[in-house]
C-alpha cells in the first residue's frame, strides 16, 4: 500500500521527488574555477572600487591568513560539498553557485536565505560563493528532516538518527561540513521550522533557494512568505521542480508556476533546479 506524504493526496512514489542522494564518492564536474575569489578581489564587483594591481599581493597574503586560520584550503568547498550527504546533483549544484556568484556580482554583498538546510551539501555551494562576493547566508531548517526523511520512508538515513531523541538529526553533519569548508562566519545556521521564521523575518534578499518542505501546503507557505522579500535582479532558485507528475511531487513545480506571475523570469534549467531572476519593474 502506497503511503502518502502528509497534505500531498500523493502515494510515496510520486509524492517523493526522483532525487538523486549524492553520496561521498560522487564526483563534481563542475568547472567552476576555485582560484576564484582571489581573481574576484581583483577585479571588485558591482558597487566596489577594484582592488589596485598593487594590492594584490598582499591582498593574497590576508585572504590566504585568514582561511589558514580557519584551516582551509582554498579549493576545500568543493571536497566538502561533495563528502556531504544532500540531495543536489553535481550539475545543480554547480548551476547554483554559478548563478549565485553572478548574482552577487551584481547586486553586491546582501544577505542570501537558503530554505532547506539537511547536512549542507547546498549551503556549502551557496557559502562558498557568497564568500566569494561578499555576501552572508542564512540557513534555515529544523533538521528534522521532512517526511521522505523519516524511518520507513525512501529517503531515510539511520545512521542520521540521533540515539538521545530517536530523531533524526542533522545538524552536526551541517556543522562539521561548514567547519570543514570554513564557512562559519560566511553562514548563519537558523534551527527551526520556516513556520517559526516566516513570523520575524524582515530582511531583503539578494538570493531566495527554496529546497524545504515539499508538500503542497508548506511549499506554498514558504514561497509566500519569503518571496516577497526578494529584491529587484534578486535570484530565486526551486529545487525538485518536476512538471510531469510522473517524476515527482508537484508542489514546486506550482510555485514556480506562481513565482512567474508574481514578477520572476525564468532564467535557466538544470535537472530539476530552476533559476529565476526578479523582474526591475515591478
Ligand atoms: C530536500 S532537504 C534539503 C536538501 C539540501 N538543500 C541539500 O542540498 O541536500 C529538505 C529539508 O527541509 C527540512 N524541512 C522540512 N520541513 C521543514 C519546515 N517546515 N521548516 C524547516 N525545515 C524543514 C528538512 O528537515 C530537510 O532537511
Amino acid at each position: 500500500m502506497a503511503a502518502q506524504v502528509a497534505g500531498s493526496g500523493r502515494s510515496a512514489a510520486r509524492a517523493v521527488p526522483a532525487r538523486t542522494v549524492t553520496s561521498p564518492a560522487a564526483t563534481n564536474t563542475g568547472a567552476i574555477n576555485t582560484a576564484a575569489p582571489l581573481l574576484r578581489m581583483s577585479m571588485g564587483f558591482a558597487g566596489r572600487p577594484a582592488v589596485p594591481a598593487c594590492h594584490h599581493d598582499r591582498m593574497t597574503v590576508t585572504v590566504t591568513a585568514a582561511r589558514a586560520l580557519q584551516g582551509e584550503r582554498a579549493d576545500d568547498w568543493q571536497r566538502v560539498a561533495d563528502a556531504t550527504k544532500g540531495f543536489l546533483p553535481a550539475d545543480e549544484g554547480s548551476a547554483l553557485r554559478a548563478a549565485a556568484l553572478s548574482t552577487g556580482l551584481s547586486t553586491g554583498s546582501g544577505t542570501w536565505l537558503e530554505i532547506g538546510t539537511y547536512c549542507g551539501k547546498s549551503t556549502v555551494h551557496l557559502g562558498s560563493a557568497a564568500r566569494e562576493v561578499g555576501a552572508h547566508l542564512v540557513t534555515v531548517d529544523h533538521h528534522r528532516g521532512s517526511e521522505e526523511n523519516q524511518p520507513g520512508w525512501e529517503w531515510h538515513d539511520a545512521a542520521l538518527v540521533d540515539q538521545h531523541t530517536g530523531r533524526l538529526e542533522t545538524l552536526p553533519s551541517l556543522r562539521h561540513a561548514l567547519w570543514d569548508a570554513g564557512l562559519d562566519q560566511t553562514v548563519t545556521v537558523v534551527v527551526g521550522s520556516t513556520q517559526q521564521v516566516a513570523g520575524w523575518w524582515r530582511t531583503p534578499v539578494d538570493l531566495l533557494f527554496l529546497d524545504g518542505n515539499h508538500t503542497e501546503a508548506v511549499a506554498l507557505h514558504d514561497y509566500a512568505a519569503f518571496a516577497p522579500h526578494v529584491v529587484a535582479g534578486g535570484l530565486l532558485a526551486v529545487h525538485d521542480v518536476f512538471p510531469d507528475p510522473a517524476d515527482g511531487g508537484q508542489a514546486p513545480w506550482h510555485v514556480v508556476q506562481l513565482a512567474l506571475g508574481d514578477g520572476f523570469a525564468q532564467e535557466a534549467v538544470t535537472g530539476s533546479l530552476r533559476l529565476l531572476r526578479k523582474e526591475s519593474t515591478r
